[in-house]
């Protein structure tokens, strides 16, 4: 049904609808009054064009305005039935948003014991199953792709979710609980309280630590600023706290870039990587949980390769 703010409209387009099929309806009628009578034999009319077409003053075939005068009664049907004329709902009362809500329903009573299934069985089990993780494949193409990858390999800002590295940790419970509530990582900005060369210091300093390309001099200076100003996020050791989502720092692993710039453009700017909670966007239904089950089962088996 439409959403008209005012209730002119709905009025005008009415009497515009019913106006233009009894209006033709009209016209059609008076245009076919005259009959052949009994012997009368149709007469030329006065045009002849393109060379031989004549124009005969014949009435118009009853099977064709047959056919005209049922689409008019179609018109006049359909309006009755269905949404069309105005906000008026139709004597059958269909919606698109009914329509819709049937479909889901009997999807959804398709899918139930399929998905009661997988309910019963732990992650571990579900990943291996190859008909849930198809399931869990096409869930992720649509709530997760956006921003991981189809192929889950993530971007800049966007983790990889088919390496071993993980920034909150990769065990069922932990993933699901990622996928349910979401993240929110916070690298606070600290360049402006360093100073440009403590800051470009500890940036080496966290080069050194997985083994990258750096100077050893400002790497050394930057040992004792990580200490300080570092080490209650990413460990002492660099090797990053899952609890925090503070990522490791001695591996292969960049969340948003490992050469010496953007090192000093994390610690100068802060990063903010937001995983949005998908409770709600996985939707209001009975599947739900069953939808987060097969998701976290697989992005598990993703790794476990
Ligand atoms: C709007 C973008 C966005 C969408 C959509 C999204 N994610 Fe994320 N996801 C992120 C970001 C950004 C992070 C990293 C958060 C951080 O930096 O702390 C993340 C982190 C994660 C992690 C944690 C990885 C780790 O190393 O611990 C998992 C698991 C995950 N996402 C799975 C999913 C799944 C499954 C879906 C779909 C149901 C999904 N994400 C949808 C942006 C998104
Ligand atoms: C309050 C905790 C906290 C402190 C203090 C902190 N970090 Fe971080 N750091 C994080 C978090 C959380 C992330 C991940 C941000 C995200 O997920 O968007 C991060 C990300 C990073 C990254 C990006 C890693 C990558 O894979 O791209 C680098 C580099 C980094 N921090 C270095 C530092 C350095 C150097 C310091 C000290 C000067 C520091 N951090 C201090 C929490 C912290």
């Amino acid at each position: 049904m439409s959403d008209f703010t005012s209730s002119f409209w709905p009025l005008y387009i009415s009497i515009i609808t019913l106006v233009s099929i009894v209006g033709t309806w009209v016209f059609l009628k008076s245009q076919t009054t005259r009959k052949l009578a009994a012997g009368e034999k149709p007469t030329l009319m006065e045009h002849t064009w393109d060379g031989d077409l004549q124009d005969l003053n014949n009435p118009l075939p009853r099977w064709w305005l047959g056919l005209f005068y049922s689409t008019m009664v179609f018109a006049l049907v359909y309006l009755a039935l269905w949404p069309g004329l105005g906000n008026f709902a139709g004597v059958l009362g269909w919606t698109s948003k009914g329509e819709y809500e049937a479909e889901v329903k009997a999807a959804e009573a398709k899918f139930q014991p399929v998905y009661a299934g997988f309910m019963k069985q732990d992650i571990a089990t579900v990943a291996a199953n190859p008909e849930a993780r198809a399931i869990g494949r096409n869930l992720f193409l649509t709530y997760c792709s956006q921003c991981h990858g189809s192929d889950a390999a993530g971007a800049k800002g966007f983790p990889n979710l088919t390496d071993h590295d993980w920034l909150y940790g990769g065990d069922p419970d932990t993933i699901k609980t990622t996928i349910a509530e979401g993240r929110g990582g916070v690298m606070p900005p600290i360049g402006a309280a360093l100073g440009e060369q403590k800051t470009k210091d500890v940036a080496n300093y966290v080069l050194s630590l997985s083994g990258r390309k750096h100077d050893a001099t400002r790497a050394a200076a930057g040992k004792t600023i990580f200490a300080e100003n570092c080490a209650a996020c990413h460990m002492p050791g660099g090797t990053g706290m899952q609890a925090m989502g503070a990522p490791n720092l001695t591996d292969k692993v960049w969340l948003y870039g490992g050469s010496e710039a953007t090192i000093i453009e994390t610690i100068t700017k802060g990063r903010n990587g937001m995983m949005p909670a998908m409770t709600q966007t996985l939707g209001t239904t009975s599947n739900k949980e069953a939808k987060l089950h097969l998701l976290t089962a697989y992005v598990y088996g993703l790794s476990q390769k």
